[in-house]
Formats: structure tokens, C-alpha cells, sequence
């Protein structure tokens, strides 16, 4: 029984433990673009797994947790940064809540609630062009490199 090294093991255990939690809310490009073939987006409305993966990267960073906050009092959640202006209710900003949903359910790891959601934006006019970012970061690039050595 050494005191100093079991001091130090236990140090070691609990920094794994937190660099596990915060990887927590990072979801691999493989996993998503499986989850997103799974749930049917390949196709759906015209966009490729291709195109939802880079939507979610220049989004968030593959980041299910991501929350950003705006000035006008509305916020961006989870992986495809869906807004609660629009599309789900924070209870904080007044919001049409068109995904009928509470936007704390968007970080879900599970992805569910917010698949269902981005499927709805995505049925609008416009298409994924209602993610700004897509448009300027996506749109019109060739994009099939990110499902590279991905089994869906
Ligand atoms: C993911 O987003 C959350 C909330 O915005 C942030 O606290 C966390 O550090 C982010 N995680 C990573 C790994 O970037």
C-alpha cells in the first residue's frame, strides 16, 4: 500500500472519467451516417447521408449537446442546430414550436427526437438551404468523401 501512487491512480481515473463525459456528447461520422441510413434519410426529400453529415459538421461538430445562444433570446440545439424560434419550445423565447417538441429533447444522444425534427425543416420550402450554413459550406460541393469507409 503506497498512499502517493494511490493518489496518483485515483488522479488518473477521474481525468479518464471526465474526458470520457465530455467526448460523451461527440458522436463518430460513422455512427451518425448509420443512425441517419437507419432512419431513412438517404433520399428523403432528395439529400444523401453526404449531405446530413456535412450539414452536422459545419453545425455543430458532430457535438449532440451543442446549445448556442443568441442575442434576440433564441437558441440553436443539438447536432443539425435547430432553432427555438421556429421549430421547438424552450419555454425561455416565444417560439412557434412547429417540431412540437421541448429543445432540451434535440440533445437527446439518441438522436430520435431531433432526426424527426430536421426531417420536418427539411420538407419546407428550401430544403436543407434553411440551414445557412449548409448553403454556404455544402451546397453544390462534391461530398461523398464523408461516408468513406463507412458500413451502412
Ligand atoms: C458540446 O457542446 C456543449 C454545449 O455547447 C459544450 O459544453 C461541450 O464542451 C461541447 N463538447 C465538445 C466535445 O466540444
Amino acid at each position: 500500500f503506497s498512499p502517493p501512487r494511490m493518489t496518483r491512480a485515483l488522479f488518473i481515473s477521474l481525468f479518464s472519467c471526465l474526458v470520457a463525459i465530455n467526448q460523451a456528447s461527440l458522436i463518430s461520422r460513422c455512427d451518425l451516417a448509420k443512425l441517419l441510413h437507419q432512419e431513412d434519410l438517404d433520399g428523403f426529400e432528395g439529400y444523401s447521408v453526404s449531405d446530413w453529415l456535412c450539414l452536422a459538421f459545419v453545425e455543430s461538430h458532430f457535438n449532440m449537446s451543442k446549445v448556442n445562444e443568441y442575442a434576440d433570446g433564441s437558441s440553436d440545439y443539438g447536432i443539425f442546430q435547430i432553432n427555438s424560434h421556429y421549430w421547438c419550445n424552450d419555454y425561455q423565447s416565444h417560439s412557434e414550436n412547429t417540431c412540437h417538441v421541448a429543445c432540451q429533447e434535440l440533445l437527446s444522444p439518441n438522436l430520435l427526437a431531433t432526426i424527426h425534427c430536421a426531417k420536418k425543416i427539411v420538407s419546407r420550402a428550401g430544403g436543407m438551404k434553411n440551414w445557412a450554413e449548409w448553403s454556404i459550406h455544402c451546397a453544390g460541393r462534391p461530398l461523398s468523401y464523408w461516408v468513406t469507409g463507412c458500413h451502412m
